[in-house]
């Protein structure tokens, strides 16, 4: 299904009949020095507990960063764990100059796949929809941002 508005993309995955997974795929800005740029974020992503370790994670992933690059998205967006992200397209957001919405995401886990309509001139601070804000959803608020850290902490950002 696609949508406009906030929401991008939403897809997911059937088995035998029954849906076993989806991922999100929203609208976010990115604020470069030259405009305003509009970007996708990937969030949420889910595989039923029974499901898991079977590939559709990543096949979720693989058909969102299809989906962004279909909307005409230079790139995509998330917060989640670099070593699942890392092998499936994605890479540190910071590495390109981009800045997370939230100072509370740390920097390992902020990250993007760079699409087709990326230039080099769209880089800054991602900035979050409403929705993210009115849910509190943007980071990681302590204890658990706290243990994070300490866990990323031999990663460098
Ligand atoms: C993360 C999730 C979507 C993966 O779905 P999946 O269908 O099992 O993924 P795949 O089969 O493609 O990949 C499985 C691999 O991902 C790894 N993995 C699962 N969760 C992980 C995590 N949080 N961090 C790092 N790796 C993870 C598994 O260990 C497995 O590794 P292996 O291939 O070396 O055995 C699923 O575990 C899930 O729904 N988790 C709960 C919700 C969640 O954490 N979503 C992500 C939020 S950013």
């Amino acid at each position: 299904m696609v949508a406009s508005g906030f929401v991008r993309s939403s897809l997911v995955a059937c088995l035998g009949g029954r849906i076993v997974g989806h991922v999100g795929i929203s609208h976010a800005w990115l604020d470069a020095r030259q405009a305003l740029v509009d970007v996708a974020v990937l969030s949420p992503l889910s595989v039923v507990p029974d499901a898991q370790r079977n590939g559709i994670g990543t096949a979720l992933v693989g058909s969102a960063i299809e989906a962004a690059r279909d909307v005409g998205a230079p790139a995509l967006f998330l917060e989640g764990s670099p070593s699942y992200y890392g092998a499936r397209g994605f890479e540190q957001a910071g590495r390109h100059g981009f800045e997370p919405a939230s100072a509370r995401t740390p920097g390992a886990a902020f990250q993007v796949a760079l699409l087709d309509a990326h230039e080099d001139w769209m880089t800054g601070r991602l900035v979050y929809r409403d929705v993210w804000w009115s849910h509190d959803s943007a980071g990681l608020r302590d204890p658990d941002l706290a243990d994070l850290e300490r866990r990323f902490a031999d990663l460098p950002d």
